[in-house]
């Protein structure tokens, strides 16, 4: 039998292929044979920021020990939490740390002891700074359907369909980063933000939509508000323009007002929603809700240093300390992060699946608490994916993968 020397198995299917015919001696060389040396920068944050980061801190233990990877984790301050202990919501130590490491986790950022600060002094400005400290434009956020969930969606099964779409969000750009600023005209006062983006800013993220839609079913739609902005209007000719070079996708353009109400009537029209750093700051909330809850969604950003992975949810100040918080948007950034970042794509798909089971056995965070559903802590719920985690990979083990 011919070993791989390094790491071949990109897809779970080949996995399958390879595992159930050599038996568990063969599949255990490639879990040696594959592993890897890894720094991760744990951001946990504030409100339930440490709590979901536990969650993601126990799935990334239980992949190295069990595939034999070096993982180094270190834990760093940001946002509100940084403030108190540092003085600043983005310290320069974090930053390094992050710049230096193969990946970086974050939980959530801000609350209410910090909402008096001006902005650029809030919590939420140390993740801003993070972003643009880490050269990061690009925010993939998929909204898919765990299907144990169909039945708490506000959709109807009809309406919902099969709710798998990829919001593609510029991260480095526009209203959130423009200049922005407060004047006083003849006694009163004014403040104002801008919205501005560079066509070489707006080629940058479209080409990465275009890559990820080939991927997926080769269509895009872009999100902007053309009939009114000017910079919308350059959005928009400028991936116009790109499309010629990509024949095999399907461009189309819609205004953000329609998108907003498109993903709430028909959301499996989309694939690859492509929109700007607000509109898709707003539109992945609205799509999160179609999931069944925002706590289920995750989200991997790229540019040209570390990647950052961090659920979409914010840091919910009520729900803090209450062991209520949903770690599947936690967990499922950690796939990202095993998939986009590392490669290990077998590892990701393990975590997915055995999620899957969990749900499945009916066991819910409050948030997802439908009439006879076994609500569980926050807590609760990663241990049970932990143990059944490890029930996937003796089923796995004996019997080969995805059997
Ligand atoms: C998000 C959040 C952040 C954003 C905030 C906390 C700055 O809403 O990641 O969606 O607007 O990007
Ligand atoms: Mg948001």
């Amino acid at each position: 039998m011919s070993f791989p020397k390094a790491r071949v198995l990109t897809q779970p299917g080949e996995f399958a292929a390879v595992s159930s015919q050599s038996g568990a001696a063969y599949y255990d060389f490639l879990k040696r044979g594959c592993a890897m040396k890894k720094a991760i920068v744990f951001l946990a944050g504030d409100g339930i920021g440490p709590e979901v980061t536990r969650a993601a801190v126990t799935v990334l233990r239980e992949a190295a020990h069990e595939f034999h990877h070096q993982f180094e984790f270190a834990e760093f301050p940001i946002g509100g939490a940084a403030i108190d202990a540092a003085g600043t919501p983005l310290p320069n130590a974090t930053l390094d740390a992050c710049r230096k490491a193969d990946a970086v986790f974050l939980g959530a950022v801000g609350g209410p002891k910090w909402d008096s600060l001006p902005v650029g002094k809030r919590p939420e400005s140390g993740l801003l700074a993070l972003r643009q400290g880490l050269g990061l434009y690009v925010n993939v956020r998929p909204v898919k359907l765990l299907e144990p969930l169909r039945g708490i969606s506000p959709l109807k099964a009809d309406r919902l369909g099969d709710l798998d779409l990829e919001i593609v969000r510029e991260l480095a750009g526009g209203m959130y980063f423009g200049e922005r600023g407060n004047v006083v005209e003849n006694g009163v006062e004014r403040a104002f933000d801008t919205e501005s983006y560079s066509t070489s800013e707006i080629e940058r993220i479209a080409t990465f939509a275009f890559a990820r839609a080939e991927s997926r079913s080769r269509r895009i739609c872009s999100v902007d508000k053309a009939n009114v902005l000017a910079s919308s209007q350059l959005w928009r000719r400028t991936v116009t323009a790109m499309s010629a070079a990509y024949p095999g996708i399907r461009l189309e353009h819609m205004y953000v007002d329609n998108a907003a109400m498109q993903l709430t009537l028909r959301p499996s029209q989309f694939d690859v929603l492509l929109t700007t750093n607000m509109f898709g700051d707003i539109l992945s909330d609205a799509a999160a809700a179609l999931a069944g809850s925002i706590g289920v969604i995750p989200s991997a950003s790229f540019g040209s240093s570390t990647p950052l992975f961090e659920p979409i949810h914010g840091s919910a100040p009520s729900l803090a300390g209450t062991d209520t918080a949903n770690p599947i948007g936690s967990i499922l950034s950690v796939t990202m992060m095993l998939r986009d970042a590392f490669g290990l794509s077998l590892e990701a798909d393990w975590v997915e699946q055995s999620l899957l089971r969990v749900l499945s056995g009916g066991y819910r965070t409050p948030d997802l608490a439908e009439p006879g559903a076994r609500t569980v802590t926050g807590s609760a719920f990663t241990e049970m994916l932990r143990e059944e985690m490890q029930r996937t990979l003796e089923h796995a083990e004996r019997y080969g993968w995805g059997v």
